[in-house]
């Protein structure tokens, strides 16, 4: 392959964990025994074309940074909620994401290795997480991160996911996704339960600044998807070998291929993946902002929404 993808700076850090085993390992067993309970080791590729293996490793070596990052990102949000001192039930809720979203790093990590090895992947350490402004007010400064997060990344990914596991075949590929889509549930519903606290406190100025921070945030949502909806091999395929947007959020990812359409290891033709994509977005981003006085698109339209 042209190394033309690798147009990254020389700060840019390859994406490369793995277990340090050990008591400590042990420990994360315990708490988490579905992870050696998955179906390892039946995965078989015999009947897939070498493009289509290729394509998994790249899609899955995505998503295990996708999972990373999400964990780093839940962190982040986790540390403002203590910050703000958020409910402790909201907090007790929050402190189970990091954990789950190392899980699911595992659990995709796993699969690329079954598949035949991650391909490289760099990325700028420094934006792992969301940038926020300095010297903001607390609350609004938790909100913000809570709003892209989790209003719109976390909650728009859920159906993404679901309608993924629901179209898997491959049982080890199905029982990572039904595995990821259980522990997910929550993870979407968090900022609306975080808006239900104290959503009312945000004066007209505020409220219209959390809109344009989910405006901003759909809109790359939609900028990923048009990708797909250009015919086949006019897509930018940036995310072999490269990175993603550097102030992008994470966690709606979703699992889908433009140029695939049949014989999928893990994601959804497009003619499933958009209009799933685009409905996950009225009913689980839209709609429970809405029910709470937040309207993105009070910010700019949203094209189609
Ligand atoms: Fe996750
Ligand atoms: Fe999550």
């Amino acid at each position: 392959m042209a190394t033309s993808t690798l147009r990254v700076p020389d700060h840019f850090e390859p994406f490369d964990i793995g277990l340090l085993g050990g008591p400590g390992e042990q420990v994360y067993r315990k708490a988490r025994p579905e992870v050696d309970a998955m179906p390892w080791g039946t995965l078989d590729l015999s009947g897939f074309p070498e493009a289509t293996i290729a394509r998994a490793r790249r899609v899955w070596t995505m998503a295990a940074f996708q999972e990373y990052r999400t964990g780093a990102a839940c962190s982040l949000a986790l540390q403002h909620l203590f910050r703000v001192q958020a409910p402790v039930d909201l907090i007790g809720v929050a402190t189970r994401f990091p954990l789950d979203e190392i899980v699911h790093v595992e659990l995709c990590g796993r699969l690329v290795a079954e598949l035949g090895g991650a391909m490289e992947l760099r990325h700028d350490p420094a934006s792992l997480v969301p940038r926020l402004q300095p010297d903001m007010d607390p609350l609004l400064q938790c909100a913000e991160i809570i709003m892209r997060v989790f209003c719109v990344g976390e909650a728009v990914s859920i159906p993404i996911l679901r309608a993924s596991w629901q179209h898997a075949q491959i049982p080890l590929i199905r029982a990572i996704l039904g595995r990821i889509v259980k522990d997910e549930a929550v993870h979407g519903q968090l900022g609306f339960w975080f808006l239900d606290w104290c959503g009312d406190a945000f004066d007209a100025d505020e409220r219209a600044y959390l809109e344009g921070a989910a405006h901003r945030e759909i809109s790359k949502l939609l900028q990923s998807w048009s990708r797909f909806e250009r015919p086949a091999g006019q897509g930018d395929d940036t995310s072999a070998g490269g990175a993603p947007d550097p102030d992008d959020v994470p966690g709606a990812f979703g699992l889908s291929d433009a140029s695939d359409d049949a014989g999928t290891l893990g994601w959804m033709p497009v003619d499933i993946y958009l209009p799933t994509a685009h409905k996950a977005l009225d009913d689980a981003v839209l709609a429970p902002l809405l029910a709470r006085g937040f309207d993105p698109r009070r910010h700019a339209p949203i094209p189609g929404h």
